[in-house]
């Protein structure tokens, strides 16, 4: 445990979760009683003293400046003196590492400059460094062009049962049946209406990511109608990705497949999470790893451009081994992409507010496990090529997106990197409006179909404050 005292406003966010590395509990307090360990900040004009004191005791101390970055590095500094971090990300807490990446990049320094500046400035880890670099320079690559085009992404939250790890606004499609159908009315007007703004506004878009929830829990007939609607729109020549989470093998038929393909959908998930039965039974997927690999075979009937398949590293119940063989099945497959997650403990999911139910690993063991997957990645023709971190991931490790050769996912690059417009229609969606290079805002849409129903008008408002047309 360690005290945070007299930590001001602009760096407890930061503080609290530098500090977390090293303590499993850190605390923000105002108390003044001098037991265990306590991190003080003292601020002259230009200066701010870190103590680290031990039972009343100054033990170490360092000397910043009060750029936030240097009192970040002082920290770091200080409470590495007594325990090791648990993280290779050093100083980058809340911070997609990516594009600090991109920043160094656009500043002009070159790879050597860049890799000392991590190292020195953001405490990072040689392989990490080298893991950024890699996909940094492969984004540069392929996406960075294009910016006047728009990404649309498509909500349907609606899923054959939700999973105990998931926080994403998405409802069980057996209890809200009836909402289904009004929702996909309006959706359709959305999209519908989209279309008219942005044919005035002339305003190009290239690419199109359904995803959710699961759009395909819903009927064959519904996807149709939306399907269909998207189609009399877009010209399939400016799609470079066309994208549909199908995600759950258990809401995958033969039928909804055929309407994909119809429609020119390039790109398809086919989510495991774990090829372990034990697993996903206890995260509630209510689906097996045969239900995997039959709706597996099917996909592959239809030869899409790209099939991704989404992971979870860290899950209840899986083990090293578990993992292992979750890892070589779905490798054997040779999906174009596979995307592997490390468990994030999201406030909203049931594992958060029932963690005496779950046997979840521990940091080395989730290490031990990653480690494995990069090799076998790698062994295997896949490759780096988005990277992101979520609060509250176990063991502070990473998502990352691997793939085949030029079969990256653009979409998935565009959203964690934030330097392209994305318009987001239907429930849960964030759009994302570029102002300037490197400066965008967030919109995002409501997340219970009961207000996206209610509050439609406000919804169209958005596009055209979106579009510049207000
Ligand atoms: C938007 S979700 C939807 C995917 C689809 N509905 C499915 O479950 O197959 C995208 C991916 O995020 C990952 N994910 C969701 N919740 C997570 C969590 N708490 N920790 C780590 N990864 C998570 C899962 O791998 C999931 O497939
Ligand atoms: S992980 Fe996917 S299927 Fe499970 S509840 Fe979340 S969105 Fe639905």
């Amino acid at each position: 445990m360690i005290k945070l005292r007299n930590i001001p406003n602009r760096l407890q966010y930061d503080f609290m979760h530098i500090s977390k590395l090293f303590f499993k509990d850190a605390q923000l307090t105002d108390e003044t009683i001098d037991d265990g360990y306590v991190i003080e900040i003292v601020q002259n004009d230009d200066e701010m003293k870190i103590s680290l004191f031990f039972d009343g005791k100054i033990i170490n101390e360092r000397i910043s400046g009060i750029e936030k970055n240097s009192v970040k590095l002082a920290l770091y500094d200080v409470l590495s003196t007594v325990r090791e971090s648990k993280s290779e990300y050093g100083i980058l807490v809340g911070v997609r590492p990516v594009k600090v990446v991109h920043k160094l990049l656009d500043n002009n320094n070159d790879i050597e400059e860049i890799k000392l500046i991590l190292e020195k400035d953001y405490r990072i880890g040689t392989e990490k460094i080298n893991l950024l670099l890699e996909v940094a320079l492969k984004e540069r690559n392929l996406i960075f062009k294009d910016f006047d085009a728009i990404s649309l992404y498509i909500g349907i939250p609606f899923c054959p049962s939700i999973c105990t790890y998931c926080s994403f606004p998405s409802n069980d499609i057996n209890k809200k049946a009836k909402l289904v159908n009004p929702y996909m009315e309006y959706l359709i007007k959305e999209i519908k209406e989209t279309f008219e703004l942005l044919k005035i506004t002339n305003r190009r878009v290239d690419n199109i990511y359904i995803g959710g929830g699961t759009p395909t829990s819903i009927s064959n007939e519904q996807l149709g109608m939306m399907l269909k609607t998207i189609d009399e729109y877009i010209n399939p020549d400016d799609l470079n990705e066309y994208t549909i989470e199908a995600g759950r093998p258990d809401t995958i038929t033969y039928g909804k497949l055929e309407t994909i393909k119809k429609y020119g959908i390039t790109r398809i998930c086919l989510n495991p999470q774990s090829m372990s039965d034990k697993v996903l039974e206890k995260i509630g997927r209510n689906h097996t790893r045969e239900d995997i690999l039959d709706a597996y075979k099917i996909v592959e009937e239809f030869k899409f451009n790209s099939v991704n398949m989404d992971l979870i590293v860290g899950l209840p119940e899986d083990t090293i081994e578990s993992l292992k063989t979750t890892i070589d099945e779905v490798v054997s497959l040779r999906p174009e992409n596979i995307t592997v997650h490390t468990l994030a403990i999201k406030k909203a999911s049931h594992i958060k507010n029932n963690q005496e139910e779950y046997n979840l690993a521990k940091s080395d063991e989730i290490s031990k496990m990653l480690l494995y997957v990069e090799k076998k990645m790698s062994e295997n023709g896949y490759e780096p090529y988005y990277l992101y971190r979520q609060k509250n991931i176990l063991g502070n490790f990473e998502n990352i997106g691997y793939a085949l050769k030029e079969k990256e996912s653009i979409y998935n690059m565009r959203i964690i990197e934030e330097r392209h417009n994305i318009l987001a229609l239907g429930v849960g969606g964030v759009s994302k409006k570029i102002i300037e290079y490197d400066y965008f805002i967030r919109i995002p849409n409501f997340r219970s179909v009961e207000d996206y129903i209610s509050r439609f008008d406000e919804i169209i408002d958005r596009k055209k404050k979106f579009l510049n047309l207000t």
